[in-house]
């Protein structure tokens, strides 16, 4: 069947089929399907304990770089999280629990679009202690 098409149409095709990838492309980018922490990640590990200590410097933490966008029990309500383009997500869910504290201390310190990059803002422990206060929003 290929043989029969005359090489214009061919050439033609082609490029709709190129736009079309960049299509797709882009709306997967646009969508922000799925964020995965790389495996590499999983393998820090939490130097904290979630002692009385490090939960109310967790929460310290949490109330004032977090709350805004993903609301107070981790919800994703936040009073800016209607101006966020994507939803900032779901902490009492198993899809953010089920996540190994390495992975969301990854997520915290490099951030993504709309979220931004905590590495610079926290020290490590404030991030640890983040994790740790965000493991107490389990539902
Ligand atoms: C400006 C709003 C904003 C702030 C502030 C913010 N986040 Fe986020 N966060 C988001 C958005 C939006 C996403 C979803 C990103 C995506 O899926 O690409 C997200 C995703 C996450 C995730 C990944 C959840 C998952 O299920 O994989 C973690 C963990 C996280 N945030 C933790 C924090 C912590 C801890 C802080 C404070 C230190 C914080 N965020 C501050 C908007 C924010």
């Amino acid at each position: 069947m290929e043989t029969v098409i005359k090489p214009i149409f061919r050439k033609k095709l082609f490029t709709i089929s190129l736009l079309l990838t960049a299509a797709m492309g882009s709306a997967f980018i646009y969508q922000q399907k799925e964020w995965k922490a790389p495996a590499s990640a999983d393998s820090k590990k939490n130097p904290l304990t979630s002692d009385a200590g490090t939960l109310t410097a967790g929460k310290e933490v949490y109330v004032k770089e977090c709350q805004s966008c993903h609301g107070k029990k981790g919800k994703g309500d936040g009073p800016s999280a209607k101006d966020l383009d994507i939803p900032a997500g779901d902490f009492t869910k198993a899809i953010t629990q089920s996540q190994s504290d390495g992975a969301l201390y990854w997520k915290v310190s490099e951030g993504r679009k709309p979220m931004p990059s905590f590495k610079k803002k926290l020290n490590e422990t404030q991030i640890w202690q983040s994790v740790v206060y965000m493991r107490t929003l389990k539902q």
